[in-house]
């Protein structure tokens, strides 16, 4: 197709647009046909924008009336984006246009603007980490191309790392106007159409103008000339804001269009209806759980589960009603575990696919991949100045991969290298402040599906075809720390006075979205408030696993006259009756497994390289922490776990440092939070640095076999950074990767691997982290 001049492309678009206009309908579908590959139903209202769209953030927008809509204009919330997930601005001296038809929802007094953000994640970063750009400006944030309520064209900077929410006014020349409006009704309904047009020196200019869209007369219109290419690659997003802390204008858009060579159409990158699934099998029975995004109320609540063998015949094997979270939940019982099977959740036109494997022979080793703690970025999206956290660390551009680790590419990429047959998720799968603030409600749904999606985004290749196992820890609830206290509300709100700060209701759509697809639990009664369980016992692969809940019963440390208990809790009497039980199931040739979330010690030194109290990891209470690693001792268990974001493997000891059962504590996937293990004076029986027996501050004996500290020590972190913070981005100077567990049964040996990041275990050459593998035999676990 040739090249449209802007002119050309106007005409087209307001043709188009005029035609919608006088169609009887009106609505998105009918106006959006070029750039939907699923047509949306008019007068639809929900918050899922549709496939092409990521809204930032989820709350902030929602479709309605074949409009999407933007939800705020309050102070705080300026640039709000939708991030077009199939259209990506590409090298080239080309032209491209892009059209949307705007108009203002509501103005709270002091205004604001529309339009687009060109440019986002400047074309190196990751699509979907370039999606999020939103809010606070920084490197690869791009160029807001708007209109404003005053009734101009500007184009504002969205790149400054010292003042992030100026959005300064960048050079341009205004237009004449063919048409002038008065007040409000300039932004009532306009079309904004954006010209990228090449220019003679290889560089480009960019034209915005609004148009009045029954008549086509111009408005506005200002052109920004010199515009390097690399100043425009990258993702394409509406914006809608209000001026910078000022509560003002919000906005809707429809019939949103591109064309030109320089605008690449993307339409594999379109996500949902169904986001992701997880799948566990146990034994014979099948769990499959189908993330949805947030469909609406007239859209179908039910969806179908289909399987068929390599290549045979689609069958229906369950369906399901989509429940709170938006997810479906399959279970399918006598599983033909001994061949592959294709599977598709079929959603209306809809279909989401994936294979779910054969079950390991219970004679070939198997392959545990551990995973936890993904932050989606080390800085936040929404303010804060650029730099460096201490001398030693460099800038992190906030629309950089050094900032956004979300998607972990790497980490879901090298992992996958080692053709895992199980994936665990120990916790912290998102945190809650990360990549935007923490909403406060106490059911803060959306909030935390926005979060949870980049989860499911950023893993769900690996999830499609391999069974996972998912914990969830304290930042998946939104807590700081959590001690469940069994499930009771926490007193005043206080995560520090255990139990928990937001609703049960939330807590269950937590539990539901992330573990509902989890093999059953041993004894599925709730705790308090109704907040379920997934503690329990299966079988994978010939193994026995158990994962425990060592969050859940847990009490706190600070208990007022509200908690009617005098015995403190770790595991809870439940669980100790559970993993009693557990012992005895047949353990089937190789040791038993135990998923857990934390260490059941404290393997942290200060500063000055003494023990630190931490009530948070298992070290307390103690006498309970004896009592669990006696039971696992019992079941001859291999505990794994994630949370401390210091991997580990240390010997547990009761009487002596080495009479209790190895654990195992995964590296974060990557998160900000650092944790050191640097006793100030070599330990006995040492072999490597930071290695040997040692007594915690709560008296627990243990033999620590290697750790992978962060690559700056305490004592130099805490000279630049005074406080307590412990918070750290630069990723050069920490140890953060996945684990891999083998049971290599023909061997009768248990190898564990501590894999950095950004190791690709493809090069022969890639290493492990100091101190690993480790490589203990079946009859000394
Ligand atoms: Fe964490």
């Amino acid at each position: 197709m040739e090249p449209l001049s802007r002119r050309e492309f106007q005409k087209r678009a307001l043709a188009a647009s005029l035609a919608a206009a006088f169609d009887g309908h009106g609505g998105f579908a009918q106006r959006s046909a070029l750039d939907s590959a699923e047509p949306v139903p008019p007068h639809v209202t929900r918050t899922w924008l549709g496939p092409h769209f990521w809204a930032n953030r989820l709350q902030d927008w929602r479709l309605h009336d074949g409009r999407i809509e933007c939800l705020t204009g309050a102070a705080g919330d300026e640039v709000r984006t939708v991030s077009w997930l199939t259209r990506e601005m590409i090298a080239g001296h080309e032209l491209a246009h892009l059209s949307v038809r705007a108009g203002l929802i509501e103005d709270a007094g002091d205004g604001g603007f529309c339009g687009f953000l060109i440019g986002a994640g400047a074309g190196v970063l990751d699509y979907r980490a370039a999606a999020l750009v939103q809010k606070a400006s920084g490197t690869g944030g791009g160029v807001l191309c708007v209109y404003e309520t005053d009734g101009s064209i500007r184009f504002r900077d969205h790149t400054s790392e010292d003042q992030p929410l100026a959005f300064a006014e960048l050079r341009s020349r205004t237009l004449a106007a063919h048409a002038t409006l008065d007040g409000r009704a300039r932004v009532a309904d306009v079309r904004l159409q954006l010209d990228i047009e090449p220019d003679a020196r290889g560089r480009f200019s960019i034209t915005l103008t609004a148009r009045d869209p029954q008549t086509g007369i111009d408005i506005a219109g200002a052109t920004r000339d010199d515009v390097l290419d690399a100043d425009l690659l990258g993702a394409i997003a509406l914006v809608s804001s209000p001026h910078t802390k000022k509560a003002g204008a919000r906005f809707w858009f429809t019939d949103l269009r591109s064309e030109g060579r320089k605008i690449a159409v993307r339409l594999e990158r379109a996500l949902g209806p169904i986001v992701g699934t997880l799948h566990s099998l146990n034994d014979d029975v099948l769990k499959i759980g189908a993330q949805f995004m947030p469909i609406g109320e007239s859209d179908p609540q039910s969806a179908r589960l289909e399987v068929r063998p390599i290549g045979g015949q689609w069958r229906e094997a369950a369906t399901a009603t989509l429940s709170p979270g938006y997810t479906a939940h399959f279970r399918v019982e006598n599983w033909d575990r001994s061949q592959d099977a294709e599977y598709r959740i079929v959603y209306g036109a809809s279909m989401y696919d994936g294979t779910i494997r054969r079950e390991p022979s219970d004679r070939a080793p198997l392959t545990i991949g551990l995973f936890s703690c993904a932050i989606a970025a080390a800085r936040s999206l929404e303010g804060g100045r650029g730099e460096p956290d201490l001398p030693d660390a460099e800038l992190l551009g906030r629309f950089t991969s050094k900032s956004i680790y979300f998607p972990h590419a790497e980490v879901a990429r090298h992992a996958s290298h080692h053709h895992p047959d199980l994936l665990v998720f120990a916790g912290d799968q998102l945190y809650e402040n990360s990549p935007t603030r923490r909403d406060n409600s106490l059911t803060p749904t959306l909030d935390y599906l926005y979060k949870w999606y980049l989860w499911v985004w950023a893993f769900r290749e690996l999830t499609r075809n391999t069974p996972a196992i998912l914990l969830v820890d304290d930042h998946d609830v939104y807590h700081g720390n959590v001690w469940g206290n069994g499930g009771r509300p926490a007193p005043q709100g206080d995560q520090n006075r255990g139990g928990y700060r937001c609703t049960a209701d939330f807590v269950n759509v937590v539990q539901r979205t992330q573990c509902g697809h989890n093999p059953d639990p041993y004894d599925p009664t709730p705790v308090d408030q109704g907040i379920g369980v997934y503690y329990g016992a299966f079988r994978f692969g010939g193994v026995s696993f158990a994962v425990l809940e060592d969050r859940k019963f847990k009490t706190a440390p600070i208990q007022g006259a509200d908690l009617d208990v005098h015995e403190a809790e770790l595991l809870g009497p439940r669980q100790e009756r559970f993993l009693a039980e557990w012992a005895k199931m047949p353990e089937g040739g190789a040791p038993r497994i135990c998923l857990t979330q934390t260490l059941f010690a404290c393997l942290q030194t200060s500063p000055s390289g003494r023990p630190l109290v931490d009530f948070d990891a298992n070290g307390y209470p103690k006498l309970q922490r004896d009592r669990a690693v006696r039971l696992l001792r019992d079941a001859r268990a291999l505990v794994l776990a994630g949370d401390q974001h210091l991997a580990s493997v240390v010997r547990h000891g009761i009487d002596t440092f080495t009479d209790g059962v190895l654990q195992f504590s995964g590296p974060a996937t990557g998160t900000s939070w650092q944790r050191w293990f640097q006793p100030a004076d070599p330990l006995p029986n040492a072999h490597g640095a930071s290695t040997g027996d040692f007594v915690d501050a709560f008296g627990n004996k243990l033999h620590v076999l290697a750790v992978a500290n962060p690559k700056i020590t305490f004592k130099r972190y805490r000279t630049y950074r005074p406080g307590r913070s412990q918070g750290l981005g630069d990723r050069r100077l920490k140890s953060e990767g996945y684990a891999i567990v083998r049971i290599d049964r023909p061997a009768r040996a248990i190898v564990m691997e501590c894999w950095p990041w950004d190791a690709d275990p493809a090069v022969p050459q890639a290493r492990q982290f100091p101190g690993w593998p480790i490589r203990v035999p079946f009859d000394e676990i």
